[in-house]
């Protein structure tokens, strides 16, 4: 893992303008959107002009990762799009979801954790293709998630939550006799990872930590898996960045968004306790990057609208003190 040092913001006062002029321009883009044909097929979206901060430094690289936003110059790289035929995703679009799969796979690839014999646990997996891609590299693995859940119905019917072993191979990316042999799943709440879940080289979970109740929640969650780890293992865990507030969020509830300010108070929190995180929170300049996806969502869908806020996908990216 290549790890390098991302600027910060210089002032209070920049940063206060920044969300104030952030914060005018998506109520004037929002209240454009109420106004278009959604029957008729115009563009379900509106345009971000720019996030509530600074956009410091250069954004960021795909390979090269660090904690980092989703944004559209990663997509364009031969190193992203040779993902779509290794976890055999047909068609790879401007997509923040395929992003989070992508994010993890090339996360752990870099920090050398997959190798035959390393251990790795996912969290909240559904039916992601990434439990049969390490075991298939000859990764023992974990699988869990929770069905009975509070909102397991709901992910139930977008086919996101994961009951049994054989869904996670659907797409035989492993072969079957080693994806019996490897893999084993697991029902576990994230909000209470059990103490024998431990010495694994890397853990992750795609889309889930802000389905834990509270920001605070999800934070304890990042907090707790690293026990999971053994000394210099590697924790990739994708989840929510809002992208038109600095301040107001959604705290509580199904899903919460995490503030930059949430996302590095737990950097500092993880640094605290000798772990390693290096951020940026850099969210693109391309127009794609600008483009606020609106229901019924679209392909073009690296930021989109959820209640008053927009939303992007951000990798959490960890090295666990060794
Ligand atoms: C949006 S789905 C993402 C599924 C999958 N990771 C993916 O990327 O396709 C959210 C997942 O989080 C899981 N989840 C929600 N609350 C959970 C909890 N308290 N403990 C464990 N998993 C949970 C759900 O069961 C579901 O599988």
């Amino acid at each position: 893992m290549t790890w390098k040092t991302a600027p910060v913001a210089t002032t209070v006062t920049r940063v206060r303008g920044l969300t104030r002029r952030a914060e005018r321009s998506l109520r004037a883009a929002r209240s454009a959107w109420s106004g278009t044909d959604v029957e008729a097929g115009a563009a379900h979206g509106f345009e971000l002009e720019m996030p509530p901060w600074p956009q410091e430094g250069p954004g960021p690289t795909f390979p090269g990762l660090i904690s980092q936003a989703c944004t559209d110059a990663q997509l364009r790289t031969a190193a992203y799009r040779a993902w779509g035929d290794r976890l055999r995703v047909p068609q790879i679009y401007v997509h923040r979801k395929q992003w989070e799969w992508f994010f993890i796979a090339q996360a752990m690839e870099e920090a050398g954790v997959v190798r035959p014999g390393a251990r790795g646990l996912g969290f909240g997996v559904g039916e992601e293709p990434l439990a049969s891609w390490f075991a298939s590299q000859g990764c023992p693995v974990t699988a869990t998630d929770y069905p009975g859940g509070e909102h397991a119905d709901a992910w139930a019917g977008s086919g996101e939550l994961a009951s049994s072993l054989a869904q996670l191979n659907n797409a035989g990316i492993c072969d079957a006799d080693e994806f019996a042999e490897l893999v084993s799943f697991r029902r576990v709440d994230m909000r209470e990872v059990p103490d024998d879940l431990v010495d694994f080289d890397f853990t992750w979970s795609s889309c889930a930590f802000e389905h834990l109740g509270s920001i605070e929640e999800g934070l304890r969650f990042i907090e707790r898996q690293m026990d999971a780890l053994r000394p210099g293992g590697v924790a990739a865990h994708t989840t929510e960045l809002n992208v038109s507030s600095a301040t107001e969020t959604l705290e509580t509830g199904p899903t919460v968004l995490f503030r930059r300010l949430d996302l590095e108070r737990l950097a500092a929190r993880l640094r605290a306790a000798g772990h390693e995180i290096q951020c940026t929170f850099h969210t693109g300049d391309y127009p794609n990057d600008r483009w606020v996806d609106t229901p019924p969502f679209t392909n073009t869908h690296l930021k989109c609208r959820m209640g008053e806020h927009a939303t992007t996908s951000f990798g959490v990216l960890v090295r666990k003190a060794g």
